[in-house]
């Protein structure tokens, strides 16, 4: 079968350059068993079994969410609103949502990562990888990693969220380096840590993260959110693939990842709801720098499912043009979990979007308003707005 979808203004996609789109005006795409066969100019589309017509609107390729934390309980409303009107976030909050997750039955922690990722497809993401972290104890944890691999391939393991309430540091370090990880690792690709104030040392950090590379999982890490503690230097040196946060970064650190193949993750949503200065994406671009653009969605830091609205916050807050948010959401996401997703080359899965516009410049321009029209994994929809 193949499906040809025509009348598209402009066909948007990123370039191998950091930050660039190449663009395809009056464009059409041709969808064969679940992958783009034939992709150009309207005028010289080949034959098809079926024709759509998309009436001028824009195409651009799947959103790629390099870093989600979707298996917990509970919520953390009324902290959400303590933050806004002063008070400091810290990794303590993490504890709130450990206990709602321990309490929660499988089928509430089911239930709830299922509803959000039908969010997800409605704000245009079409891979995601997805945490544990909300478990904390051996058996948690392994249920935490088990519910998120019935979602995606792209399961992180982040025993390391932080160290549960009244256990030592270094016992819980060496728990989560031993039997906790053996539980998970054959579940988990990735290994994670949250490297910071009030989580783990960079000390830690290693232990943690050599183990699960000794296991078979790819790291990749959580720092420089609340201060650096110089964990941008163990990421390039365990070659992670992505170091997320870096809201504060030297530039020792900016040098370090610009000769690194390890992206910088930026999580607009988590300054946004913890009233924390924005890294200027656009400068890490400037310098060579692969960004990637991610919901961070989570109960306490980053509650949202949507990338077009992190597009929009990067676009006004972190120094980013349109095109290189565009490019961060998509190629730089597929970047940070080494993949080839965010494309809309021949040969590769057709994930793709029907943006209700003219051009992709509506996800910025358009702030807070549903430019998706609709949703496509490997050809078929999975979100039509209504
Ligand atoms: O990515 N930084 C650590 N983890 C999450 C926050 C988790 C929480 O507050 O529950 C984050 O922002
Ligand atoms: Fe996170």
């Amino acid at each position: 079968m193949k499906t040809l979808y025509r009348n598209i203004s402009s066909l948007v996609m990123p370039a191998d350059e950091i930050g660039v789109l190449t663009t395809i005006n009056d464009a059409a795409i041709l969808v064969e068993d679940g992958k783009f066969s034939w992709v150009g100019e309207s005028s010289s589309a080949p034959a098809a079994n079926a024709v759509v017509d998309l009436a001028g609107k824009c195409v651009i390729p799947g959103f790629v969410d390099s870093h989600s934390h979707l298996i917990f309980g509970g919520e953390r409303s009324e902290e959400f609103a303590a933050r806004i009107s002063g008070k400091a976030y810290s990794a303590g909050g993490i504890q709130t949502t450990v206990a709602a997750t321990r309490a929660a039955t499988s089928q509430q922690l089911r239930d709830n990562a299922s509803k959000l990722v039908a969010e997800f497809y409605s704000s245009g993401i079409t891979t995601f990888e997805i945490k544990s972290g909300y478990g904390l104890d051996v058996a948690t944890e392994k249920l935490s990693v088990e519910i998120a691999s019935e979602f995606t391939d792209e399961v992180t393991y982040l025993g390391a969220h932080v160290v549960p309430v009244g256990q030592d540091p270094d016992q819980y370090t060496a728990l989560v380096a031993g039997e906790m990880l053996d539980g998970v690792k054959n579940t988990a690709k990735w290994v994670d840590v949250f490297c910071d104030r009030g989580a783990f040392s960079v000390e830690q950090a290693r232990k943690v993260l050599t183990a699960g590379i000794a296991a078979g999982l790819k790291p990749r890490m959580h720092a420089n959110q609340l201060e650096n503690i110089g964990a941008i230097a163990l990421a390039v040196e365990l070659d992670c693939a992505s170091v997320d946060h870096c809201t504060y970064l030297s530039e020792q650190d900016i040098e370090l990842l610009s000769r690194s193949n390890t992206v910088a993750t930026l999580l607009p949503g988590a300054e946004f709801s913890t009233k924390s200065p924005y890294p200027n994406g656009g400068e890490l671009m400037s310098r060579g720098i692969s960004v990637a653009l991610a919901t961070d969605c989570n109960p306490g830091s980053s509650f949202t499912t949507s990338m077009p609205f992190c597009i929009a916050l990067a676009v006004r807050e972190m120094g980013m043009s349109v095109d290189q948010a565009l490019w961060a959401a998509t190629r730089g996401g597929a970047m940070a979990l080494r993949g080839n997703q965010g494309s809309l080359a021949a040969g590769e899965q057709a994930d793709f979007l029907v943006l209700d516009a003219p051009n992709h410049l509506y996800l910025a321009y358009r702030p807070g308003v549903a430019v998706i029209e609709s949703t496509f994994i490997a050809g078929k929809s999975v979100y039509e707005r209504h």
